[in-house]
């Protein structure tokens, strides 16, 4: 395991929903941009447990997420997340062959 995946494997172990459940400001301003785009399908490398999918779920978006944390797809699926999310890390990215509209990644510089 990197020391990226071993980092965030603990955090989210230790800290669980860390973030709680509301969208960043930042999902709430790019949601907006994507309905103005007519944007369908949206992609969320790093989605962690998932806490800015609900809002693009919610506005009609397809979405799926890329997460290196096994412990956060677990957190999101016991917080009833019922999308697709490839478990890996976003440098192996493709995982598929769909073209996605928009991609939206909230990090704090920990996306490596
Ligand atoms: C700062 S957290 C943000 C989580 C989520 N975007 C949010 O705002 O609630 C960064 C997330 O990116 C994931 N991550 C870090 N490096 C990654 C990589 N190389 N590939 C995929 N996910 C990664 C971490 O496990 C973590 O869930």
């Amino acid at each position: 395991m990197t020391q990226t995946a071993e980092f965030w494997k603990e955090s989210f172990k230790e800290k669980q929903t860390m973030w709680g459940f509301e969208p960043a400001d930042s999902a709430i301003r790019a949601k907006d941009l994507f309905l103005r785009e007519g944007i369908k399908d949206v992609l969320i490398p790093g989605i962690g447990y998932g806490r800015n999918a609900k809002i693009f779920i919610e506005s009609g978006m397809r979405v799926t997420g890329i997460e290196i944390s096994q412990t956060a797809i677990g957190l999101a699926r016991k917080n009833k997340l019922d999308i697709p999310v490839y478990h890996g890390s976003v440098t192996d990215m493709p995982f598929d062959n769909c073209l996605y509209g928009g991609i939206f990644s909230a990090t704090r510089s920990s996306i490596y």
